[in-house]
């Protein structure tokens, strides 16, 4: 263990979860607990909970559940033991002595993955800076995209050079081993020799730094025409594409007004180098549901800018659901006579670009516009078409609000009274009510299923048995006296009676915190059990303590169901067994019968 047990708990004790959690999560009273929205799935209706007096969170939704440092290690991607530091840093605790950068057994950590990241960036930063080396790269960016050295610096650009060995040996040089470097992508694995090369070779190097600074990743483009244009690091232990979005670093300090979403690298520099510093893209991705929580932490408006072909038109579609369901305000730009944002500064110049920004149009005014275009209003069927398709939008806000001032410019539009369309928009509103409703639970039930096989694969082969194995520990979990009972032998219960593995493990280190001086304390099992597992365990506590009973003969039954179970497992292993000897000896008769006729 790297830290001292009680060290851990310190670290809880003194972390106001509440505040901790406020910050990414609007957290609403509802009795003893907290409530709103779960940041770790998508949804409408709150079913995350945050309890402060037991320091613990829980979402009955999606199932993730833990301690404070369960919840900073799934919210920044962290291991365990970066997340006690992060915590330890917030709560003013020093750390204890050589707890820090440790090697990490299995798999390499974040940290050391950033480390090489930033060795790299330097290596490539370097080569593009060599005129013997990185002289088409310097000359793409200058000439051909028409970048200044300061807006390279600024963005720390880089080029890697044309060879399958040069990063690689330098990392070599530097004391990084192939499989790490392999881990963090900065190199592929040879399929004849296993040995690493070269990730990115002869392409313009885009680094990814998140906000406190950290190189994460990298994107590299081709010179020229050739495919893939773009090459970009896979997820790493210090990198998730879906939870990143490129130049945040820079557009953190200027964003809390309003951000411009653009879809290429390019078209982040362009516009930063014209002033814009407030853009950022995604990576090589389509929005997702972290992205847009992301934006609802740093600003109130999201002007999305993608290209004007149907590819970025369905992007917008996506990216403004996704941005309106986290209450961010969404704007669209219109942009005739560039495809891009990179495109239309170079050729109309930054101050045309800021008037496009000033007439950008309301989500509402963009998905309106394409409707009109569609149809003509004097023609009767196509009317009726236009106000079904448009009020389909209108029923899709969630204030009523909103929804009462888009009846009012549709009625003028087409001319139809504001009754007719409101309950037009109520009517669709209800199915399109149901409809949600019925994928959310859809999705739930499917991370559940995910959730059920990944965390404890076994309990399919037996659902009774690991049933009742959750039923042991959640009251285990629940009851001090339950465990005393079992420790003095007076429910006979070992760990030999657990069918799965899993089960098995949580009741030894339930069993051996409970015996040791710190008592049973959940933040103390992130150590040995993953962020996913540490929501089965606390939903094992929680859905018990929502249950009424739980006496201590739901333990007893329970640890009977556990124990036919066990029996029936084994009469099948004995009726096996006897099987065997019967057909062993059979055959040994026949043989036997044979050699006498012989
Ligand atoms: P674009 O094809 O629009 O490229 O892809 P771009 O950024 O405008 O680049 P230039 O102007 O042609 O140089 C938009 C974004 O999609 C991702 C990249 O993040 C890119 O910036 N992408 C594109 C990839 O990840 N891989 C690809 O092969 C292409
Ligand atoms: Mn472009």
């Amino acid at each position: 263990m790297r830290f001292p047990e009680n060290f851990i708990q310190e670290v809880v004790d003194r972390t106001d979860i509440e505040a901790l959690i406020g910050r990414y999560v609007t957290l609403k009273r509802g009795g003893s607990n907290l409530l709103g929205l779960c940041p770790f799935h998508s949804e409408k209706t709150p079913s995350f909970t945050v309890s402060p007096a037991k320091k613990m969170f829980f979402c009955f939704g999606c199932h993730a559940g833990g301690s404070a440092i369960t919840f900073v290690q799934k919210m920044e991607n962290l291991d365990f033991a970066e997340a006690v530091e992060v915590l330890a840093e917030r709560a003013g605790l020093p750390l204890p002595k050589d707890s820090g950068a440790q090697a990490y057994a299995g798999g390499v950590s974040r940290k050391r993955v950033l480390e090489m990241n930033l060795e790299a960036a330097k290596f490539f930063r370097s080569c593009l800076f060599d005129p013997k080396i990185g002289a088409e790269g310097m000359e793409y960016f200058r000439q051909d995209r028409g970048l200044s050295v300061a807006t390279i610096k600024h963005f720390g650009l880089g080029f890697a050079p044309n060879s399958f060995g040069m990063l690689t040996d330098h990392m070599h040089r530097l004391g990084y081993k192939d499989e790490e470097l392999i881990e963090a992508c900065l190199c592929g694995k040879s399929q004849k020799t296993g040995r690493a090369y070269d990730y990115f070779r002869n392409r313009v190097i885009f680094p990814i730094i998140d906000t406190s600074g950290n190189v994460v990743a990298f994107g590299g483009r081709v010179m020229d025409d050739s495919k893939p244009k773009y090459l970009n690091s896979s997820d790493t232990p210090a990198f998730k594409k879906s939870k990143n979005l490129f130049a945040l670093n820079f557009a953190k300090n200027c964003c809390a007004e309003r951000m411009l979403l653009c879809e290429g690298y390019m078209d982040v520099i362009a516009l930063h180098a014209a002033g814009f510093e407030f853009a950022v893209a995604t990576l090589g991705t389509a929005m997702t549901p972290e992205h847009a929580r992301m934006f609802s932490k740093y600003t109130k408006k999201v002007i999305i800018s993608y290209d004007s072909d149907e590819a970025g038109q369905n992007a917008a579609n996506k990216a403004m659901r996704l941005l309106g369901e986290v209450g961010v305000d969404v704007r669209v730009l219109k942009m005739a006579g560039a495809k891009d944002p990179d495109e239309y500064i170079k050729k109309f110049g930054a101050d045309r670009f800021r008037q496009l920004l000033e007439q950008s149009r309301t989500g509402f005014e963009y998905k309106t516009e394409a409707v009109l275009a569609k149809y003509d209003l004097s023609v009767g069927s196509d009317k009726i078409k236009a106000s079904n398709a448009l009020c389909e939008i209108v029923a899709g806000y969630w204030s009523s609000v909103e929804r009462e001032v888009y009846i009012d410019i549709l009625s003028k539009k087409l001319e139809l009274p504001q009754d007719v369309l409101r309950n037009s928009v109520e009517q669709l509103r209800r199915r399109q009510t149901r409809r949600a409703q019925a994928e959310e639970s859809r999705e739930a039930q499917a991370t559940l299923k995910n959730f059920g096989d990944r965390v404890n694969p076994e309990s399919a082969k037996d659902p009774r048995a690991a049933a009742a194995e959750e039923t042991i520990l959640g009251l285990l979990l629940l009851r001090e006296e339950y465990r005393n009972e079992i420790q003095k032998g007076g429910i006979a219960l070992t760990a030999e009676d657990f069918m799965t593995d899993f089960n098995r493990r949580v009741f030894l280190a339930v069993m051996q915190m409970h015996e040791s001086e710190s008592g049973v304390r959940l933040e103390l099992l992130g150590e040995s059990f993953t962020p996913d597992e540490m929501g089965r365990i606390e939903r094992m506590e929680v859905m018990r303590g929502q249950l009424t009973q739980n006496g201590i003969e739901v333990l007893i039954s329970a640890v009977n169901t556990l124990r036919e179970a066990k029996n029936r497992e084994s009469m099948k292993d004995s009726d096996l067994a006897t099987r065997l000897a019967f057909l062993r000896e059979k055959k040994a008769k026949l043989h036997k019968g044979k050699a006498d006729t012989q």
